[in-house]
């Protein structure tokens, strides 16, 4: 572009002059800036277009593990450009127009270890296509998710870092992330989840699940024994869900007890802090901001009311009016 450009604007601008009669450069002159400049600035562009650019558009670089990296963003693609080299290994295609995460426009990519879709437009993830070996980092952030379905990630038995975190997910299944045997990030952060899949970790098969991130989110009952698979998952992000504190927070509040050193919060950007009293009732009313690891259980789960008085227990006909009026156990 540039170059044709330039060749016309120089003819153009001589045949202005001539036109006008004057005549800037002795002739010679003139024919050797117009054959050499354009000719010095068509191998300036070259080597810079060899070096820094693979195709008009996408920057190709390394990144810091020295992996070669190649990123197109923002430029409203709907499709991965044509020209990228195939040993591409970081494919960065943020702030682009794509809608769906097609796993067959990636298989040429045979070394692919990390697609970057965050800031997308995608709401849906194709069905299973070809396999990437080699994928293991699939960042979808920041686009327009709703909901993620059975064995969605499949196709990518490598994946070990998967980052869903500012979507719209309000649904998940129990085997969403199944068959990944080396997963150990899953952020979920700033969805919409409501509820989550009881056997959600039990059936991620990897041992090595590190990191669970289900801040700001809208769960409020952690299933019984979510955790149980995953005794010791080192980072744990629960805050900012609102969580109901009735008998059945029991199981969260063990958790806390037991695991307070592995709960964090984010904090800023990039720093995470210690945050296990920062898991908080968001009802009953009288438990309102409780950090729930502070509670006593017959805070969130009273016992039943105790008899007025010893005595009274004893005789016979209270025991009796019992059955006919059975205690009625506050539900707040
Ligand atoms: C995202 O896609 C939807 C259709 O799926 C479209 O209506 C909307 O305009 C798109 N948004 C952007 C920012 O491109
Ligand atoms: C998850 O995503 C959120 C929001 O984008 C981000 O702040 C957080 O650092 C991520 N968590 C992890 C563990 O990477
Ligand atoms: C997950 O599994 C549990 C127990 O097997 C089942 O009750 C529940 O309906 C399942 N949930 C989903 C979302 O599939
Ligand atoms: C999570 O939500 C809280 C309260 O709504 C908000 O203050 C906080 O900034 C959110 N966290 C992130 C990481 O966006």
């Amino acid at each position: 572009m540039i170059p044709t450009q330039l060749i016309h604007y120089t003819s153009a601008f001589s045949s202005f002059t001539e036109s006008l009669g004057v005549r800037i450069y002795p002739s010679v002159d003139h024919e050797c800036w117009a054959f050499i400049m354009p000719c010095f600035i068509i191998l300036v562009f070259l080597l810079i277009r060899c070096f820094i650019f693979t195709s008009s558009s996408c920057q190709s670089d390394r990144n810091q593990d020295h992996r070669p990296r190649v990123s197109c963003v923002g430029q409203g693609l709907t499709a991965v450009p044509q020209g990228i080299h195939t040993d591409t290994q970081v494919l960065v295609l943020t702030g682009n127009q794509f809608t769906s995460l097609s796993w067959s426009m990636y298989s040429g990519f045979t070394e692919l270890h990390e697609l970057d879709l965050s800031h997308n437009n995608i709401s849906t993830l194709q069905p299973p296509g070809p396999v990437l070996e080699k994928l293991s980092v699939l960042r979808l952030s920041g686009n327009m998710l709703t909901g993620l379905g059975g064995l969605v990630f499949r196709c990518a038995p490598s994946l070990m870092e998967i980052y869903l975190d500012r979507n719209q997910i309000g649904s998940l299944q129990n085997d969403t992330f199944s068959d990944l045997p080396r997963l150990e990030v899953i952020n979920l952060s700033q969805n919409k989840l409501p509820v989550l899949p009881p056997r959600l970790l039990d059936l991620v098969s990897s041992s090595s699940l590190k990191t669970f991130d289900l801040e700001n989110n809208s769960v409020s009952l952690m299933p019984d024994g979510f955790f149980s698979s995953k005794p010791e998952l080192p980072y744990v992000y629960l805050t900012h869900n609102p969580w109901l504190c009735s008998c059945a927070v029991g199981y969260l509040h063990s958790f806390l007890n037991d695991q307070e050193h592995n709960i964090y919060m984010h904090e800023g950007l990039y720093n995470i802090i210690s945050a296990a009293d920062s898991v908080l009732c968001s009802g009953p009313p009288h438990l309102l901001r409780r950090p729930i690891i502070e509670l006593e259980g017959s805070d969130f789960c009273p016992p039943d009311p105790p008899h007025p008085s010893g005595d009274q227990y004893t005789k016979p006909c209270c025991i009796l009016s019992d059955l006919e009026h059975p205690r009625v156990v506050p539900t707040n």
